[in-house]
This record gives structure tokens, C-alpha cells and sequence, in this order.
């Protein structure tokens, strides 16, 4: 697991961190039409959602914080967020499966480990609450990424669009 960079910290998305996700968000793909209710609506959704245990959250949603370089417990912004959702299965006896989605470091902070950090700490709750397998779907450009973060190319990803 490697270490979050000096005057950094990991925590549970919070409804106040609204805009600072949103810039982050950007670099990774469009975000607009998103309003703070419905970013609000979403934050609580996913609050309200368990696995068969009725205790695991089935989303995990970490933002990375940069602090204040003087006082070290004030929050200056998000600089990183992502997501993984858990998936309960049939198949492998009923297992879980996580899928790592929308990972964006704000680019002022792309390059300083951010990224690397916040796919071990996804990784980790999925495998500390079960799954069997942990997949992301990514750009071409970004397989170098997820390489350094040990995972394999294994699949092509195939979509429709609405
Ligand atoms: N290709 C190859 N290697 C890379 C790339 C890349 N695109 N990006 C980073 N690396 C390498 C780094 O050089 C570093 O290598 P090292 O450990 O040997 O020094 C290692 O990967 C870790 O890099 P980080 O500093 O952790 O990368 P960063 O914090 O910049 O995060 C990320 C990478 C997430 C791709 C970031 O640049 C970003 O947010 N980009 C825009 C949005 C995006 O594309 N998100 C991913 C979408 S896919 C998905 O959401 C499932």
C-alpha cells in the first residue's frame, strides 16, 4: 500500500465538497448539467446503500484533501476523488465483485502519487470486504496507470450509448 504524500488526507466524500469535486471531475469527463441538489440527492443515495450484510456500504467514495501548508488540519481543497461500487453476484457461489469508477486527480496535483494512492485504498475495501476481483474500464492512455497500480489488461470494454 503506498503512502499518501505530505500535507495530504483521505476521507469519505462529504455534501460540502461540492465544487471542489466537480473541478476535480472535469479532468476526468464532463460534469455539467450538475446541480448541488442533485449532487446532494447523490451523496445521500449512496449513503442509504448496504450489501446483503446490511452493514458494508456498497459505494465507497474517498476524495484525497490537500492541507494547509501552516496549519496542518486546515483543508484547503479536494485535489483527488474516486469510486468503488460493489456488486453482489450468482455466480462464484453468490461472491462480490468491486468496479473501480471515475478516478480524477485535479490537475494541479496529476503527478505527486495521488492517483496511485486512492486505487490502493479502493482496492483495498473491496478486497477487505470480500470481492473475489476488483475491474476498472480506462482510456488506452491510462493502461500504463493502472499497471504501476498492478492490475492487468485483460478484456475489451464494449458500450452503447444513449
Ligand atoms: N500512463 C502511464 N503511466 C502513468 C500515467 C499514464 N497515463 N499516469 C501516471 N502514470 C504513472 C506515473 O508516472 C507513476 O509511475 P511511478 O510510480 O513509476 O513513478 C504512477 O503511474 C503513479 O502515478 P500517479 O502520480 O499516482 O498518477 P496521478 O496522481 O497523476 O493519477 C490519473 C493518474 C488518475 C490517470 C490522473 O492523471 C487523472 O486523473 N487523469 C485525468 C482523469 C482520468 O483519466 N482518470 C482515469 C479514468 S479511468 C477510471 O476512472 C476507471
Amino acid at each position: 500500500m503506498s503512502n499518501l504524500p505530505e500535507g495530504f488526507k483521505v476521507r469519505n466524500i462529504q455534501l460540502n465538497d461540492f465544487e471542489q469535486v466537480k473541478e476535480a471531475l472535469k479532468f476526468l469527463t464532463e460534469v455539467e448539467p450538475l446541480t448541488k441538489e442533485r449532487y446532494e440527492q447523490v451523496i445521500k443515495y449512496w449513503e442509504t446503500q448496504y450489501l446483503m450484510d446490511g452493514k458494508t456500504l456498497k459505494y465507497y467514495v474517498p476524495v484525497i484533501v490537500k492541507l494547509d501548508d501552516t496549519s496542518k488540519e486546515k483543508e484547503v481543497e479536494v485535489a483527488a476523488v474516486g469510486t468503488v461500487v460493489i456488486e453482489q453476484k450468482l455466480i462464484h457461489g453468490g461472491a462480490t465483485l468491486g468496479h473501480i469508477e471515475d478516478i480524477a486527480v485535479n490537475g494541479k496535483y496529476q503527478g505527486l502519487k495521488l492517483g496511485k494512492f486512492l486505487i490502493n485504498d479502493l482496492t483495498k475495501y473491496a478486497k477487505d470486504n470480500g470481492c473475489y476481483k476488483v475491474t476498472l474500464y480506462c482510456d488506452p492512455k491510462n493502461v500504463g496507470f493502472y499497471e504501476k497500480c498492478s492490475y492487468v489488461n485483460s478484456s475489451v470494454e464494449m458500450h452503447l450509448k444513449f
